[in-house]
């Protein structure tokens, strides 16, 4: 199975090993992150991103960086964690799976007091690996719900990267139509270049066209007229954060593509593992939405600049898709309407 972040034991010890996704589709290279001040980074600057991935990610830089804390007692351990875990917690503040993946860690610590340091460090190693490995056998899980609501024939429109880039391997949205495409349905993916970052036309077509699924790049302005024009059958997309009530934010363009489809009587689809579901936040606009640097919608790539100098930019990462948009969400445990999260699956993650 394909992931684009993996626990590598190199000569000099263990790293965190990442594909440099913003370097994709024109190369392909691969970080070895030493610390968790350069995983920190990775997460920072989307080296790695996908709301799972970004979870596997901080997971790996805490148990990398208490592996570095020489400490001679547990308080003392705990003491030098706590600005590690930070570092890490200020990377992104949408994704909820990054602060999942980081409680899961602190509750290995709180629950291992007894140990040595040396066995909590090696606790945490394992933890970091079990989420990675459970979020690969959880996209597996949920593709194989999503795709029985997929027919041969279907032309299924997605934004953003949701494929196994954006995970431990195999991808939400996307897993779900790899999960169609592996069971013989022919299908068709129009893919909303996602602008300002391009994760739609770098790294959804890149992963389309590794696994030769037929698909239609469109700009993300695009949408409504295909949808008018007839032929999408359904709208999938993943998640970064949902909210109690169903609420989702996702990748900025998802509310839009939303209203779009509930206009066209088009249903729409949000894929996500429960780890993305916080049930701590009732609403969607209690969710924290990145704003990012004006840079990326003002340039191409870093490079080229397609706006005069000084002009005001504003650059939300994320946009909330009220629940009432959704038609259903798809979870390894299933599918459930908004409505039912809940009473379902709440405090059963
Ligand atoms: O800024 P990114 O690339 O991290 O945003 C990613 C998205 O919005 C994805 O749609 C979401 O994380 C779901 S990934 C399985």
């Amino acid at each position: 199975m394909f992931s684009p972040i993996e626990w590598h034991i190199a000569a000099n010890g263990p790293v965190v090993r990442m594909l440099d996704q913003t370097r994709l589709p024109h190369e392909v290279v691969w970080v070895d992150c030493p610390d968790h001040q350069t995983v920190a980074k990775g997460i920072k600057d989307l080296w790695v991103r996908g709301a799972p991935a970004i979870g596997i990610a901080a997971a790996m830089g805490l148990a990398l960086g208490a592996r570095a804390i020489k400490a001679g007692s547990y308080d003392d351990f705990v003491r030098q964690l706590k600005p590690i875990h930070d570092t890490l917690a200020a990377t992104r503040p949408t994704a909820v799976n990054l602060f999942w993946a980081l409680n899961r860690m602190n509750t290995v610590v709180r629950i291992h007091k007894d140990r040595t340091v040396e066995e909590i460090k090696e606790r945490l190693i394992q933890e970091a690996r079990a989420v990675h490995e459970e979020d690969i056998r959880r996209n597996v899980a949920m593709g194989g719900h999503g795709a029985r609501l997929i027919h041969a024939g279907d032309t299924i429109l997605t934004h953003c990267n949701t494929g196994a880039l954006a995970t431990g391997g195999h991808g939400t949205a996307l897993g779900v139509i790899f999960s169609a495409w592996e069971s013989g349905k022919r299908i068709k993916v129009l893919v909303d270049e996602t602008r300002p970052v391009l994760q739609g036309s770098r790294l959804t077509m890149w992963e389309l066209q590794q696994n030769k699924i037929p698909a239609t790049l469109i700009t993300d302005s695009m949408a409504g007229a295909f949808m008018k024009k007839g032929g999408i059958r359904l709208c999938l997309v993943g998640a970064d954060r949902i909210a109690a009530n169903g609420d989702t934010a996702n990748k900025i363009g998802t509310y839009s593509v939303a209203v779009l489809a509930r206009a066209h009587k088009i249903p729409f689809y949000v894929a996500a593992p429960t780890s993305t579901i916080d049930f701590s936040i009732a609403h969607g606009d209690q969710i924290p939405i990145e704003e990012r640097n004006p840079d990326e919608v003002t340039n191409v790539f870093g490079k080229v600049r397609i706006a005069p100098a000084n002009v005001e930019v504003a650059n939300p990462a994320f946009d909330v898709t009220p629940a009432k948009y959704i038609t259903g969400i798809i979870t390894e445990q299933g599918i459930f309407k908004p409505g039912e999260l809940k009473r379902k699956l709440g405090g059963k993650k």
